[in-house]
């Protein structure tokens, strides 16, 4: 084909959305979220955010995406046009009634439309997402920003609102109280997606005093009152959405449960009709070990043989031993201790005395864990590697080069890096809880089954067995390739994984319409009506 109208195919490609599938309405979605992956990236949240908005959009629906104009999103990058000027976002505070905003639009080349909330002093002057004390406003603006803004300034309206964690959970709220009866958002549904539950607001739920305890019946409070700071944005958007999911099936399970609910088990366990688990998916197309540009040399389970290339320059930029045959494990992620950190640092002493064994860690954190992780790299300088900050490359090439990835959590909602893990080769050793638990199945030698190593208790004892186990395969050249190309195999994609939400999405939007034909009855009998 002639260079010209392959270009052609490639612009009309870029323009054409396709159809929603057969006997599916085109929906219009928007999701909220204070990190959306490439604009603002943090965690697990902004790329679970950014890459089902686009697998919705392959899907045919057309999915939005609402986020706050931090300082560090680069103009010229991402080049946006102004959608609204002079927003005034109600406070609900006497003195200072409204904070002024602008909407700005930018039209990614993946055909993501994103909306950015635009204001000097909470996002424009802050070069971090999170971490200033006053992020109960900040999040209290981006949430009521967002309704305003399709409220009061927009023609295209959403069909379903998809707040993401305790920063966006103002929205089934005031959605369902002070915009119930807007003209314009009345019949939007709302679904609300828990990605950490540890985090309600900008306190600590364990030890909130009797007088500052938050039912989430009352309004919330005025964006400058010290009661905004008490409010349990994370209950109200439970109690509030139409829809409610967490980020995979096991864990939707284990929130029932007091040493999982972070005492909000009660409130699940009486909403779980509308309680959902939906496992995030990798992006397929950028996380690709066949053309991934960031490696040494690409690689598919047909040519396994060349990723050990991978693996030495990968020793080479750690400053390790080069040798194909001495294991490499590393850990990437949040030096945290729900990450298990410190389970695995207790383990690393009696491996590296007694095996030869490799260590690559990467992440930033904790700063006692980090400590630790420096000690031992410092103790053992040929054994262990350390990179204790972000970086966008690295990742990439521990996936591609190690031959085993730990994920040792204490608690895991899902766990994105070890389906990124899986998907380059490096064999994962977790626990099995949450969407670890969903991900990953237990190695059998017998039946010559399974994608990983999976132990059960959090200690030590636990994770150390199924470590050695997975050394001791480790030898076996051929059991351990086959092992690599069924983790390589597994389907992680977001495609199905967003078919699903678009069902949650129907869920919703069907819950909403009842609830309007129940309240015009009630309405019409004179009883009053409150949500849940
Ligand atoms: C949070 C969770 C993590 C999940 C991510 C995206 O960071 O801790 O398990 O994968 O959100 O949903």
């Amino acid at each position: 084909m002639p260079k010209s109208s392959s270009f052609i195919t490639h612009v009309e490609d870029l323009l054409f959305t396709p159809p929603a599938k057969k006997g599916r309405e085109k929906l219009k979605i928007l999701l909220c979220s204070p990190e959306v992956a490439p604009y603002a990236n943090v965690g697990g949240l902004s790329k679970a955010v950014g890459d089902l908005a686009r697998a919705l959009i392959k899907l045919g629906h057309d999915a939005r995406v609402f986020m706050p104009k931090f300082g560090n999103i680069d103009e010229e990058k991402y080049p946006s046009t102004v959608e609204c000027e002079g927003l005034k976002v109600p406070t609900d505070n006497k003195e200072r009634p409204e904070l002024i905003c602008n909407v700005k639009l930018h039209r990614s080349p993946s055909r993501l439309l994103v909306y950015f909330l635009e204001n000097r002093e909470y996002y424009e002057l802050r070069a971090n997402v999170y971490g200033y004390t006053d992020d109960p406003i900040r999040w209290a603006l981006l949430s009521r920003g967002c309704l305003e803004f399709f409220s009061k300034c927009s023609d295209w309206v959403p069909d379903i609102f998809h707040a993401n964690d305790w920063e966006t959970g103002h929205i089934p709220n005031w959605l369902r109280t002070t915009y119930d009866k807007d003209s314009k958002l009345f019949q939007s549904a709302v679904t609300f997606t828990i990605h950490n539950l540890q985090f309600h607001g900008n306190f600590d739920h364990r030890n909130v005093p009797e007088l500052n305890s938050d039912d989430g019946r009352s309004p919330i409070a005025d964006f400058f009152s010290d009661r905004l700071l008490w409010q349990d944005i994370l209950r109200r958007g439970i109690m509030y959405g139409d829809v409610i999911n967490t980020v995979s099936k096991t864990y939707s399970k284990e929130i029932l449960r007091p040493e999982y609910g972070e005492f909000l088990d009660k409130l699940l366990t009486e909403v779980r009709s509308k309680l959902h688990g939906i496992r995030n998916g990798i992006d397929y197309e950028e996380l690709n070990p066949a053309t991934d540009k960031l490696l040494k040399v690409n690689y598919d389970v047909r040519s396994l043989d060349r990723r050990v290339i991978n693996k030495l320059a990968l020793q080479e930029e750690f400053d390790l031993e080069q040798d194909r045959d001495i294991p490499l494990m590393a850990y990437e992620g949040r030096i945290d201790s729900q990450k298990g950190v410190d389970l695995l640092t207790e383990i690393m002493q009696p491996l590296l005395k007694d095996f030869k064994v490799q260590f690559i860690l990467m992440g930033s954190g904790d700063g006692g864990l980090m400590e630790l992780i420096k000690q031992l790299r410092d103790d053992f300088p040929d054994k262990v590697g350390a990179h204790l900050m972000a970086d966008f490359t690295l990742p990439r090439l521990i996936f591609a080069g190690a031959d085993m990835m730990f994920y040792p959590s204490r608690f895991e909602p899902c766990g994105i890096v070890p389906m990124e893990g899986m998907r380059y080769g490096a064999i994962p050793i977790v626990r099995a809880t949450g969407g670890l638990a969903d991900t990953v199945e237990q190695f059998d030698p017998a039946a010559n089954t399974g994608t990983g190593f999976v132990f059960q208790e959090f200690d030590g004892w636990s994770l150390f067995a199924q470590t050695v186990r997975a050394l001791e395969i480790y030898r076996q050249k051929k059991v351990w390739q086959e092992l690599q190309k069924r983790a390589m195999m597994q389907d992680n994609s977001w495609e199905a994984r967003a078919e699903e939400y678009i069902g949650l999405y129907e869920k919703a939007i069907h819950f909403r319409s009842k609830q309007l034909v129940d309240e015009e009855r009630l309405e019409a009998e004179g009883a009053d009506f409150s949500p849940i």
